[in-house]
């Protein structure tokens, strides 16, 4: 059953001349009535009548088994915040945890600090994007899913044989979508080494045509490489911007660096960012924007932008 396309049909006479040639099989199949949940909001504001609940976010985020919600704890209650997981839980049996994401994130390693709601307790799971077994360990490793289209688009532009190298590769996502799509060779390198950890997990998991080669260390420091790499990819997105005039001694004439930086809001931010890179990399290099994308809001005063430039 597993490698079949099942399309639901009303009038199986009609099959043999819609398919030709094409084999199939006529099967049929009775499926579990779904069952029609009132909205969680509904259900909280029936057991807290005085939270009003329509103003809360009761979005989350799936990595793996694991939901993350976003609770503030001084406008949420503990108790609260409980029955949130719980309600969260009950409605999505292949979840098995719930974890609100607790203030900003702080530290070197970026991660951010979460608090268990519901389930068990487990902050470690398998995570899928596009195809890719990502090994998430939350409480000690940065992950963040909302950067999946980017992972994707970066591997997506990736050519054959490529020598690659990702500064803050943290649990490697971007590693990981590039080994698994096309033959390269990849230097991934974070300073965390439960990061290092769950990469290594990944590599053996996913069955990748490049080579994925993790190291533990500090990304400034640990390399003696000149004009040795065709991509670069710095996400440190606090302060990316600075490692421009490191990351292109590296980089082959002709190089590609990829980064994500945070930006002030304003009326122009692809104007802003633009001039934040002349001033790294104006006097020294030549280089061709080749994709530049206001990315997601990080904060009601903030941005991330996302882009590419091409380093002569
Ligand atoms: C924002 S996370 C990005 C992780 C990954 N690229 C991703 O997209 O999921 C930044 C990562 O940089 C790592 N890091 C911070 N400073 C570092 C340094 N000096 N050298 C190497 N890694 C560092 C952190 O441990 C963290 O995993």
């Amino acid at each position: 059953m597993k490698d079949y396309v099942f399309f639901p049909i009303t009038e199986p006479s009609l099959i043999p001349n819609l398919l030709n040639d094409l084999s199939y099989q006529l099967q049929q199949l009775d499926f579990p009535q779904r069952v029609e949940y009132e909205p969680i909001a509904d259900c909280l504001q029936d057991d807290f009548p005085n939270v009003n609940w329509k103003e809360i976010s009761l979005k989350f985020d799936q990595l793996g088994e694991i939901a993350v919600v976003k609770l503030d704890s001084t406008s949420v209650p503990d108790s609260f915040r409980q029955r949130v997981g719980e309600l969260i839980l009950s409605r999505y049996p292949r979840l098995k945890t719930v974890l609100n994401k607790r203030d900003i994130i702080e530290g070197t390693e970026r991660v951010y600090p979460t608090e268990h709601l519901a389930g068990e307790k487990i902050w470690g799971s398998w995570h899928q994007e596009y195809g890719v077994f990502i090994f998430v360990d939350l409480k000690r490793a940065y992950f963040n899913p909302r950067l999946a289209e980017e992972h994707h688009r970066v591997a997506m532009s990736g050519i054959q044989g490529e020598k690659i190298l990702d500064l803050f590769t943290g649990v490697g996502p971007f590693a990981l979508h590039c080994a698994k799509r096309f033959s390269c060779n990849v230097t991934a390198i974070d300073i965390n080494p439960f990061a290092i950890k769950a990469l290594q997990k990944s590599i053996a998991r996913n069955k990748l045509q490049g080579d994925i080669h993790p190291i533990i260390g500090d990304s400034q420091r640990i390399l003696r490489l000149r004009n040795y790499f065709d991509r670069i990819i710095i996400n440190l997105p606090q302060k990316s911007i600075n490692f421009l005039p490191y990351a292109t001694k590296l980089l082959k004439k002709g190089g590609i660096v990829t980064f994500y930086q945070f930006i002030s809001k304003s009326m122009n931010p692809i104007e802003d960012i633009r001039k934040l890179v002349k001033t790294k990399l104006g006097k020294v290099n030549s280089y061709k924007e080749l994709y530049i994308k206001v990315g997601r809001e990080i904060s009601p005063s903030k941005l991330q932008m996302n882009i590419d430039l091409q380093i002569d």
